[in-house]
């Protein structure tokens, strides 16, 4: 037997969970054609993988590349972690469809420049994405918020009758066009004065087409209970599978909440259809302005348009040379994101631990200084918390970052190696794999990883760039 390419001699870790495997494997064109005892097979190149774990390409649910993708194609900021497919157009903010003209709101505005072209259907986007693909392979939710941005006349109240039937209107299309679900993020300003009612609405939508309601919920901090009721009952009267991005628990105050939100969940799960993410960080990411430096035992700005020589840079030392109190330096700097230290590592740690909790990065690839996560989170995770910290075996981290994605949303023949599924591999060393980056320096690629392949073709070797452009649009 002939392949294109022979994976000799590595430890297999399938995604399943199931311990690792002393075998080979074998690749031809976009897909795993063999796994096994392959010392009889021929191939025109043969990769010896001693000493090294083969892994299926990591998934990360959760980040915001939607415009990166096509600023930005070659992807290394996650190539270079050893994820291979991304889902784009979360907590609520979707590049597509976009129909609205002029300034775009905040964090919509944070997540698309003004002077890229706006697509005005989802299939306009994705035919863009296959006419010149990213590194990576990529889904995209369609965001309520965006919606709403398109249809709702004032942001600040409930859509009316007729701006509802239009969003579900638009929401129905664009996954009928190959939106792969539903986000929403009524934590956000654009959103925030939708209803639990109008949020029931477009989760009918997402039910109808078997798809998922995603959210960043309405609150994180003092309400994230109410919000996870909110949640809970969005799925229930839509009858629509929930999932809650970014699970924690912020400021102060909520450290060790997660103990009862987790039982929350835990409760919830035997009723109806619910899921997670987290990111393995005690900092968070977001816009500035949400209120939430004010919960943060310190704040870093990681990029402002007025002032980008201020990123990477403390708020508070930023105000105090300025000579200004914290609100006024802010206010300054905007429009900005910031990285705010409120998480406890305990609830980090309890909620990465959740049988049911997959990873994500959340991650925003702006600016010069970008919260560590965008370049790191998944070293880290196998890294400081499998080997270092014990928080679950190297087969159960990657069983989440994996087959876990694959299954919750729908991605079909990824996330696991076995015979027929798409070759998206990563190739690693389970004893110095960690995050090669810090808030001090977010861009610093990961190491510990050797090879990463999207759909059979080499795309990272030895800390670069092969220059592959493999990604599909999934
Ligand atoms: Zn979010
Ligand atoms: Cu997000």
């Amino acid at each position: 037997m002939h392949a294109d390419i022979l994976f000799r001699g590595g430890n297999i870790i399938d995604g399943t969970g199931a311990p690792r495997q002393s075998v080979d494997l074998a690749v031809t064109d976009d897909r795993i054609v063999a796994t096994g005892d392959l010392s009889r097979w021929t191939a025109g190149r043969v990769i010896d993988c001693t000493g090294r774990i083969v892994a299926p390409g990591f998934i990360d649910p959760h980040v915001h590349h939607d415009e990166v993708v096509l600023t930005d194609p070659g992807m290394d900021c996650m190539l270079s972690q050893g994820v291979t497919t991304i889902i784009n157009g979360n907590c609520g903010f979707s590049i597509a469809p976009l129909t609205a003209t002029g300034p775009l709101p905040q964090p919509l505005g944070m997540v698309l420049s003004d002077d890229m072209p706006r697509f005005a259907s989802y299939a306009a986007y994705r035919d863009r994405l296959r006419a010149d693909p990213p590194a990576v392979n990529s889904a995209c939710l369609i965001g309520h918020g965006t919606l709403r941005i398109n249809e709702v006349a004032d942001l600040d109240r409930p859509a009316d009758r007729a701006e509802t039937a239009a969003m579900v209107r638009a929401l129905d299309r664009a996954l009928s066009e190959g939106g792969i679900g539903l986000s929403t993020g009524p934590f956000y300003p654009p959103a925030r004065a939708a209803t639990t009612q109008e949020l029931i609405e477009m989760a009918r939508v997402a039910q109808a087409h078997g798809r998922l309601y995603v959210t960043h919920m309405r609150d994180e901090g003092d309400q994230v209970i109410e919000a996870l009721e909110e949640t809970f009952q969005i799925g229930r009267d839509a009858c629509c599978g929930v999932h809650v991005s970014h699970h924690k628990c912020a400021g102060l105050a909520n450290h060790g909440l997660s103990e009862t939100t987790l039982a929350m969940i835990d409760q919830a799960r035997k009723l109806q259809d619910v899921g997670l993410d987290t990111t393995p960080w005690t900092a968070s990411s977001t816009m500035l302005n949400s209120g939430r430096h004010r919960q943060a035992s310190r704040v870093i700005v990681a990029e402002s348009v007025p002032y980008p020589e201020m990123a990477g840079r403390d708020l508070s030392d930023i105000a105090a040379e300025w000579g200004t109190d914290i609100d006024s330096a802010m206010e300054r700097l905007l429009p900005a994101t910031g990285i705010f230290f409120i998480m406890d590592e305990t609830d980090v740690r309890r909620i990465l631990a959740y049988e049911h909790t997959i990873i994500c990065s959340d991650g925003i690839a702006r600016g010069s200084h970008p919260h560590p996560r965008v370049w790191g989170t998944f070293p880290r995770v196998l890294g400081h918390y499998v080997r270092d910290t014990g928080v679950f075996d190297l087969e159960t981290g990657i069983k989440r970052m994996t087959s876990m994605p694959a299954d919750r949303f729908g991605l079909q023949d990824r996330g696991r190696i076995a015979k027929g599924m798409y070759a998206d591999l990563v190739v690693f060393d389970a004893a110095s794999i960690r995050e090669g980056n810090d808030y001090t320096h977010p861009t610093r690629p990961a190491e510990g990883i050797d090879l990463v392949f999207v759909n059979g073709r080499e795309s990272w070797c030895a800390g670069g760039h092969t220059g592959a452009r493999a990604g599909a649009v999934l």
